[in-house]
């Protein structure tokens, strides 16, 4: 039994004295002792050493404080295993040097053996759940089909992946194949994450919102909702589409426990679209955590009035931003504690 569970009894819908909270990345780079492991070990180094994996995803749980830790990796392990080349450049961040193009590229891609190529991050599961000892739930995740897609094919981040859409547009078979390859495999690494251990899956479709809302219900969605329907049975699942409030609806008729908002989406709007009923996480700025302290804090219990403290998961609108200070952090996860009473 975990002792902390708010994060648990939330996603599940049951009344809470306080919403739970954690941060999108928050075992990451505004941490000093994060950052010691990073002059040290390369980025997939950290990823494929359990002991460092297990210790990176612990240290926000000392630190910060939030209610529920989440596996330090990375969405890009799936294409690793896929077959696709993807290095971490310091300074340019995700790089694929031989990115997919053709439909003869998606036909070298496989869908792998789980074990053979992802036991790493089974490995780093163990190891996490011992070092948690219970306190806490742990999440696993996984990009959505999509956005892997995007990173695959534009072969690097992007600030509008017109590469990863054109490929799409023009040679959509080609697309659809590497799309359900991407999702097979997603659907066979979340089952083997939640048989090790993980208490619940969020997948982050972070490019979705590039799409418009006919493409998106072309190329992203029916590939999440294949992810959802597979894992539903056996854990909670969170789908978080960064800049995709105009899905929320037909979201909320999915099976998922719940959804992540982007903080361009107003609470209220944010319930209206999707009827009430399900649990919602999110959606502070990052960019908010620079406000002074004490007013930083009356804003989180402004989002939590307005988000109402049940079916609510309190995070950010997206991943912290590596030149917040570590008090400011502290600050909204204690602010949410606060909470508790008023
Ligand atoms: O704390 C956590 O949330 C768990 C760890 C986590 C990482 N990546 C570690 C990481 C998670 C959940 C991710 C997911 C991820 N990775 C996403 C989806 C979430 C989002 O932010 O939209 C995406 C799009 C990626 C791909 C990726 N990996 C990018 C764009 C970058 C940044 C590159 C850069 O240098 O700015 C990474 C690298 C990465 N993944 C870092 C961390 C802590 C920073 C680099 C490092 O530590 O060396």
């Amino acid at each position: 039994m975990i002792k902390n569970d708010l994060f648990l009894r939330a996603l599940r819908g049951e009344e809470v004295s306080r919403p739970p909270v954690w941060m999108m990345r928050q075992a990451g780079r505004y941490l000093p002792e994060f950052m010691a492991l990073k002059e040290k070990y390369d980025f997939f180094t950290r990823c494929r050493t359990p002991e460092l994996a297990a210790e990176i995803t612990v240290q926000p749980i000392r630190i910060v404080k939030p209610d529920a830790a989440i596996l330090f990796s990375d969405i890009l392990v799936i294409p690793q295993a896929m077959n696709i080349d993807v290095e971490m450049k310091p300074g340019v961040g995700p790089w694929v040097p031989k990115p997919i193009r053709s439909a003869a590229d998606v036909e070298q891609v496989i869908v792998p053996d789980i074990d053979e190529t992802l036991g790493y991050v089974m490995d780093a599961i163990r190891l996490t759940k011992e070092m948690l000892n219970n306190e806490v739930p742990l999440i696993g995740f996984a990009g959505s089909p999509w956005t892997i897609l995007c990173y695959a094919v534009e072969g690097k981040g992007s600030k509008s992946f017109d590469t990863a859409k054109s490929f799409c547009f023009s040679q959509p078979e080609a697309a659809h194949v590497l799309l359900q390859k991407i999702t097979d495999t997603t659907i066979a690494y979340l089952k083997e994450k939640v048989k090790t251990g993980v208490d619940a899956v969020q997948i982050f479709d972070s490019w979705g919102g590039m799409l418009s809302p006919e493409d998106y219900h072309t190329f992203s969605w029916p590939y999440i909702n294949q992810i959802v329907e597979a894992l539903e049975p056996m854990t909670e699942v969170i789908v978080f589409g960064k800049g995709c409030w105009f899905a929320l609806d037909t979201m909320a008729k999915s099976k998922a426990s719940a959804l992540g908002v982007d903080w361009t989406c107003s609470p209220e709007i944010a319930r209206n679209l999707t009827g009430g009923n399900i649990t919602l996480q999110g959606n502070f700025d990052p960019s908010r955590l620079f406000t002074p302290i004490p007013e930083l804090k009356k804003m989180v219990h402004t989002m939590i009035d307005r988000f109402g403290k049940d079916k609510y998961v309190v995070n950010l609108g997206h991943g912290i931003l590596p030149t917040v200070p570590v008090d400011h952090a502290k600050a909204f996860i204690e602010a949410v504690k606060e909470y508790e009473g008023k």
